[in-house]
């Protein structure tokens, strides 16, 4: 059994007198707390005290029940008073703190935006996507044969020379289709894509291959090494080149607005018989007058559709490919095509095309 405290009037009125003096030299509300813990709490001198006045003889219990309300009420008023101040204090430095100096310059964050090139794909490829067609994508580092020798290409054909094609030096394809022994080219046209796409999905075909492509040309206002494309293949029974002139009519009007339109002319390509070049015309075009020149296209050469390993009387097929510069040279007025490749956002900002 814990010990009976004994009543001291003494001890209790310099405790309490102690922890006024501590009240009054405390620096936070958090100390205050502590202190009242300390002299008012349940272990306190001050609640032994009253609790001992139980145990006083009868004519002491008075004198000790005024002692001990007028020590509670002088530590009360006492923890009041320094709360009060204390609080107005730490509130007076909160503000103080927050304040905001609405005179700063404030800190910029400058926004990327879109690049035009990635607008332009995106809305290709969106419209293909509308089709049903599959959007499709082949590597970069390509196979020579990819790239000219499946699509017709002779091995004499001109495009093939250093001049024109980036080879990738000491390098053998290590493609898994095993066409060991083919050189390594980047990519000179996204058709590279037609008979991997036929390999890889079967027939029928109906693909978009937006993407990168890269040959040697001089670096002028018109040409840059680096440059992208986007290949349209579709190959199925029955296919014609109403087929193919229907869908070119169709991305004229959803690239350039209901009042564009395509007309062909004929010319060649190694992967296309009859092969066409595509011209474009619409109200707002930019660049000048009449049709301007878009891309190519034609009717799948049967030699492309046997390097996929297809009966070509039994298949038939449409292809084009337009460059995706050339569309934003079209639909915009950039003069200079080295400000598609600087990354500057001045530039992109100025193209946010229906967003
Ligand atoms: N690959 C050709 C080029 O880079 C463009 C092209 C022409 C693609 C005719 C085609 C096509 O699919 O049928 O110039």
């Amino acid at each position: 059994m814990a010990q009976q405290a004994v009543f001291d009037a003494q001890a209790v009125t310099e405790a309490v007198a102690e922890g006024i003096a501590r009240i009054e030299n405390a620096s936070s509300t958090e100390e205050l707390k502590a202190i009242k813990t300390q002299y008012a709490g349940a272990d306190s001198a001050m609640t032994q005290a009253s609790k001992a006045i139980g145990a006083l003889p009868a004519d002491q219990k008075k004198d000790a029940g005024k002692l001990m309300g007028k020590l509670r009420a002088d530590f009360g008023r006492a923890f009041g008073a320094r709360e009060t101040e204390l609080k107005a204090q730490e509130e007076a430095r909160a503000l103080a703190s927050e304040t905001v100096d609405m005179t700063l310059p404030i800190r910029r964050k400058p926004l990327g935006a879109r690049h035009p090139l990635a607008k332009v794909m995106e809305d290709w490829e969106d419209f293909f996507i509308s089709m049903g067609w599959r959007i499709s994508s082949g590597p970069e580092v390509e196979t020579e044969w990819f790239d000219f020798d499946a699509l017709n290409f002779g091995p004499d054909h001109p495009a093939r020379q250093m001049q024109d094609t980036f080879y990738v030096k000491g390098s053998q394809a290590r493609d898994a289709a095993g066409f060991v022994g083919s050189n390594m080219v980047l990519r000179t046209q996204t058709s590279s894509d037609q008979v991997r796409a036929l390999l890889e999905y079967g027939v029928p075909l109906y693909i978009a291959s937006p993407g990168r492509v890269f040959r040697t040309d001089e670096l002028d206002a018109t040409h840059t090494p680096v440059f992208h494309q986007c290949e349209a293949l579709a190959v199925d029974k029955h296919l014609t080149m109403a087929d193919l002139k229907g869908v070119l009519d169709k991305l004229a009007v959803a690239m350039f607005g209901p009042e564009a339109k395509t007309r062909l002319r004929p010319s060649y390509f190694p992967f296309t018989e009859p092969s066409a070049e595509l011209d474009l015309w619409f109200p707002d075009k930019k660049g000048g007058a009449g049709w301007l020149e878009w891309g190519g296209c034609g009717m799948v050469n049967p030699n492309v559709l046997k390097s996929a390993g297809l009966d070509p009387d039994v298949y038939t097929g449409f292809a084009f490919g337009m460059g995706i510069e050339r569309t934003l040279l079209l639909r915009h007025d950039i003069n200079d095509m080295h400000d598609l490749v600087e990354g500057d956002v001045r530039f992109s900002k100025q193209f946010v095309m229906g967003e």
